[in-house]
Formats: structure tokens, C-alpha cells, sequence
């Protein structure tokens, strides 16, 4: 950042203090030493005092005035320089604060409204916009703010045509104070000035930022070099931000595929995973459980009963073969790092409060909480789904079922977050 915004702003004003040094100090001095070597000198060993050009007080005064001159240059220069350092100071610490920011904004939409948002703030432009590459031939306009948001959003240019289509094409900033007052006519935009820089990441071009029309005053190089720094640091978090996306949209896919393979491989629990996510949400929600340990919950609920997929079905039923689930369940998840914690809370679902549950006996708080909230909304929805073998309970039966066994079976807290949760309404069918 220093090589980007401060080499010649602090070149500056090094040049203007300088300047008024000299002016305050040299040339007086010299003036002093010019006089006294010149006529003073040849006084004081007994020279003439009619030989001086000037009366020797005019001659001191002129000094005088002209240290006071410079004095005052100096200052008023020195004060200058301070008040643009704190101004370059307050940018770069909105500079900091607008890229943390940025780090911390987890949806690509909000990202880049968040980006667009603050480059307007910090350059002071009545309008801003961003385009990302839409194809190698084309960027399309993702965020516009100002009264040309209507105009421009969703806009398709060509690389090369525009402003920023040639920042694009260039990968080089632009900055035009004095616009040809055709530009932007077509699109019924009025421009005055315009500062657009490349968004770049891994040495490739993936978008622009495009500044229109300076507030009260004229785009600067130092508006241009801020501006490039916040676009990196934006083109960084863009592009963290859309690896993210992607692992996501993978994750959504591998998570469809497992429950498709659990829902086939046993008519019996059809739709049961999600139904036990659906009522553990719930019971979460009414402990007031934070979002990070409601993702764990969600992917714990679906994979739960994982297990039974290493089990043949036509041994599913034996009671040996139930018992070892939870454990097949966590060692076909505890490999994949990213659901480490969910593989835990599979092992201990059937474990219960009183520690007479399998496969480790564990008992109250030794329980993970998700494990005794998962055993709950897996036993509501064994009670109330339609199964071969057995009766479906009434929604009143199958609460009455979970309370008798509240502290013994169940957890005590989380049966009571249950009851309190849920509602006839809420029994899922499929
Ligand atoms: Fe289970």
C-alpha cells in the first residue's frame, strides 16, 4: 500500500517544506551573511559607514521582514502537509476497514454491492458500478449505485467499448477528467469525469470498477492509486468468494446424491432424513442454538442413519447389526474434513440420558448436544412416519411418548425446547 499511495504524495510534500525552509530560513541567512561580509565587516575594522548602498537599519529590517515572510509560508505549508496527512491517514484507515469488511461478507451479491458501495465513499464519486467478465467477450454490469442503476444493471458491453470496457482490454486504470460530452449520451448518462480500474486476480483481468463523476472537485492520481488498492483487495475476496460459492454448489450436490442413496436403499426411511433435520431445526432454534451449530445439526440429521447403507438390508432388522450404525455412520464421515464435527454428533444419536443407550454408554452432558437433540427429532418422526411394522402414533401420543421419557431416554431440556417448538403442523408426511 505504501508503494501504491504514499512514494509521491510523501515526495510532495518533502518538496514543499523545503521550499518554505528556503524561503524562511536560507534566504535570509544569506542575506545577513551577504551584508555582513560585504559592509558591516569592513565597518567594524574601520571602513567608511557612507560606503553602505542602504542605512544599515532599512537593511536589518528588510531582513527582518523577510525571515517574518518565510516564517509564515512555513508554517502555513507545515499545516498543509498535516492536514494532508491526516486526510491520506483517514483513507487508508477506511482503506483497512472497507477490506476486512470484505473479508467478513460471506454472499457474492452482497460482496460485490459492499465493494461498489464503498469505492463511491472513499473516492467521493456521485455513482459507481462493476462489471465482471460474463464471457471472454463481454462484461456485464453487476452493481450500479446512483441514478444510472436502472439504466446500467444488467448490461451487457463489449471488451474494449467504453471506459471500462477498455480498462478491461488494457488491464490499465483510466482516469479522465474532461469528458467528451458525447460519451455516456446513448445511455442518457450525463459524465463529467470517470476513474476506472482493472479487478485483478492471478495476473487475469476479472472485472472493473467504474467511478462517474468526482463530488465538488476532479478525480486525482491519488484517488486512482486508492482506488487500486481497494480493487485488489476486492478482486482477492471476489474471487475467494466465487471458489466458495462452487464448493457449495458441490457440497449441495454430494449432500442430494448420499440422501437419493439412503432414501433408495431402504423404503422404510424415505424422507426420514430430512424430516429429522427439519424437526431438529426446530428444537435448535427454541435453544437459541447460533447458526455454525444449526449447519452441523443440518448435515448430522441427513447423514444420521448413514450407517445402514454399509448394512445389507436384509440384515437391517437384526439387533447386532442396528446397534454398530452410529459407528459405520462416523467412519464414513469423519474422513471428510469438512463435517469432522457432524461425524461425532452420529456416533452418539443413540445414546441416551440415563447412559443406557449404545454404542459407549455415554450419559447426560457427556452427550454432544446435537446428538441428544437429533435423538429426539429421530424418535418423533419413527412415532409419527408410516412404517411397515408398526402403528403411526397421533401427533399428542407421540409428545406424550417423548415427555414419558424425558430424563430418562431424552434429555430433559431439549424435549422441553421440542414441545414448546413444535405443532401439529409442523408433522412432515414425506
Ligand atoms: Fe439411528
Amino acid at each position: 500500500m505504501d508503494d501504491t499511495v504514499g512514494s509521491p504524495f510523501f515526495e510532495s510534500i518533502r518538496r514543499n517544506i523545503k521550499v518554505s525552509y528556503f524561503v524562511a530560513s536560507i534566504i535570509p541567512l544569506g542575506l545577513l551573511v551577504y551584508l555582513s561580509v560585504k559592509y558591516i565587516l569592513p565597518l567594524v575594522t574601520g571602513g567608511d559607514l557612507s560606503a553602505l548602498p542602504l542605512h544599515i537599519g532599512i537593511l536589518l529590517f528588510l531582513a527582518v521582514v523577510l525571515s517574518v515572510l518565510g516564517l509564515s509560508l512555513s508554517v502555513q505549508t507545515t499545516n498543509k502537509s498535516i492536514f494532508a496527512l491526516q486526510t491520506l491517514h483517514r483513507k487508508l484507515n477506511s482503506l483497512l476497514e472497507i477490506t476486512k469488511q470484505f473479508r467478513e461478507t460471506p454472499y457474492l451479491d452482497l460482496l460485490l454491492e459492499n465493494i461498489i458501495r464503498s469505492a463511491t465513499d472513499l473516492i467521493y464519486a456521485e455513482t459507481g458500478s462493476l462489471l465482471l467478465f460474463k464471457d471472454e467477450e463481454h462484461l456485464v454490469y453487476k452493481v450500479v449505485t446512483g441514478k444510472d442503476a436502472e439504466i446500467l444493471k444488467d448490461r451487457t458491453i463489449k471488451v474494449g467499448s467504453g471506459f471500462a470496457g477498455q480498462v478491461a482490454k488494457t488491464a490499465r486504470p483510466l482516469l479522465i477528467n474532461k469528458v467528451d460530452e458525447n460519451s455516456g449520451r446513448e445511455m442518457g448518462i450525463v459524465i463529467n469525469s470517470a476513474l476506472c480500474v482493472p479487478l485483478i486476480y492471478s495476473k487475469k483481468v476479472i472485472g472493473v470498477i467504474e467511478l462517474l463523476n468526482k463530488k465538488g472537485d476532479v478525480f486525482t492520481r491519488e484517488d486512482e492509486r486508492l482506488l487500486h488498492s481497494l480493487a485488489d483487495q476486492a478482486a482477492i475476496s471476489i474471487s475467494q468468494s466465487r471458489e466458495l460459492e462452487t464448493r457449495q454448489s458441490d457440497l449441495i450436490h454430494i449432500t442430494e446424491i448420499l440422501i437419493s442413496a439412503q432414501d433408495g436403499y431402504s423404503k422404510i426411511k424415505k424422507g426420514h432424513a430430512r424430516r429429522v433435520a427439519r424437526y431438529a431445526n426446530l428444537i435448535a432454534r427454541k435453544m437459541g442454538l447460533g447458526e455454525d451449530f444449526m449447519k452441523t445439526l443440518y448435515y448430522a440429521c441427513l447423514f444420521h442413519d448413514i450407517g445402514f447403507l454399509r448394512i445389507p438390508v436384509e440384515e437391517q432388522g437384526q439387533r447386532e447389526r442396528i446397534f454398530q450404525h452410529p459407528r459405520l455412520g462416523y467412519e464414513m464421515i469423519k474422513p471428510i474434513s469438512l463435517w469432522s464435527d457432524v461425524a461425532e454428533w452420529i456416533l452418539y444419536h443413540h445414546e441416551r440420558y440415563d447412559g443406557r443407550g449404545y454404542p459407549s454408554g455415554k450419559k447426560g452432558e457427556e452427550i454432544p448436544l446435537g446428538s441428544r437433540i437429533i435423538f429426539v427429532a429421530d424418535t418423533f418422526d419413527v412415532l409419527t412416519s408410516k412404517r411397515s411394522y408398526k402403528d403411526t402414533l397421533s401427533f399428542e401420543m407421540a409428545i406424550a411418548e417423548i415427555e414419558a421419557n424425558s430424563g430418562s431416554q431424552f434429555d430433559p431440556e431439549v424435549v422441553n425446547a421440542f414441545k414448546s417448538s413444535i405443532s401439529e403442523t409442523d408433522i412432515m408426511t414425506e
